[in-house]
């Protein structure tokens, strides 16, 4: 490897490399799908589901999940009517959700690769979903992820993201974005403020940031009110 920053993208590199390779890590981690991990029952977003009582009522579209791991969202879109792509970097998820989506009888175009690498028409998607992703995202790719949110959605499209409250009971750090690279590491991922998401979303209408809703764990939804959920439009 030629270790020159001649780029933006060189520079983006260096930063990935003092930081853990999150390929192998996900691979180990959906290796034993028997593990208590809440987000492994199929079962939808109790946020996502709700978008579809009222402001996604009635829709379909293209949608585009990233990091859909097993893929519990990315089916209930398709579920719904919805031509949907998946993307996880990890091969054991997309394995897993593969299976899931035979098993439910739907059809979800399931993608192995970096959200940053994939390829796909500009403009096109109706909405974007990512349900635990972006906390992984560290803050160096942060204005590549925004980009290709702007770039996959068409006008008036919908992006609905989870990710941890900072100082919640799953997880979310709340260390600064510097520290990050100090300690090379994202301690498992990031955790945020109502306030710090409205910032980062900022070119983005709002609709809703709120707790996601504690359900029961027989319930037909996920929903734990460690995690916001928050829905925005671009302009
Ligand atoms: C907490 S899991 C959530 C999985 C799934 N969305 C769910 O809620 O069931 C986060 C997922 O993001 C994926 N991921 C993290 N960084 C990624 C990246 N840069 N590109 C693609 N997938 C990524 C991981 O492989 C993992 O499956």
């Amino acid at each position: 490897m030629k270790e020159v920053i001649n780029s933006y993208e060189d520079l983006l590199v260096m930063l990935d490399s003092l930081l853990r390779e999150p390929t192998n890590f996900w691979d180990d981690f959906y290796s034993n799908r028997e593990k208590c991990i809440p987000f492994f029952a199929n079962k939808p977003d109790e946020n996502l589901v709700g978008y579809f009582d009222t402001i996604l009522k009635g829709t379909i579209g293209k949608a585009l999940e990233l990091g859909c791991g097993p893929g519990r969202n990315a089916i209930y879109l398709a579920q719904k009517g919805y031509t949907v792509d998946a993307v996880d970097l990890s091969e054991q998820s997309i394995q897993w959700a593969t299976e899931r989506a035979k098993e439910r009888n739907v059809k979800v175009n399931f993608i192995q690769n970096n959200i940053f690498d994939i390829q796909f028409e500009e403009g096109s998607y109706d909405i974007v979903y990512d349900s635990g992703c972006f906390h992984h995202i560290a803050p160096h790719r942060r204005m590549s992820y925004i980009n290709l949110l702007q770039k996959a959605l068409k006008p008036g499209g919908f992006f609905a993201i989870t990710c941890f409250v900072q100082g919640g009971e799953l997880g979310g750090t709340d260390i600064s974005d510097w520290e990050v690279y100090r300690l090379r590491s994202l301690q498992g991922g990031l955790g945020f403020t109502e306030e710090r998401l409205r910032t980062i979303y900022k070119d983005f209408e709002e609709i809703e940031i709120r707790k996601m809703k504690e359900v029961e764990q027989t319930s037909e939804v996920f929903g734990v009110s460690a995690l916001w959920t928050a829905l925005f439009r671009r302009k």
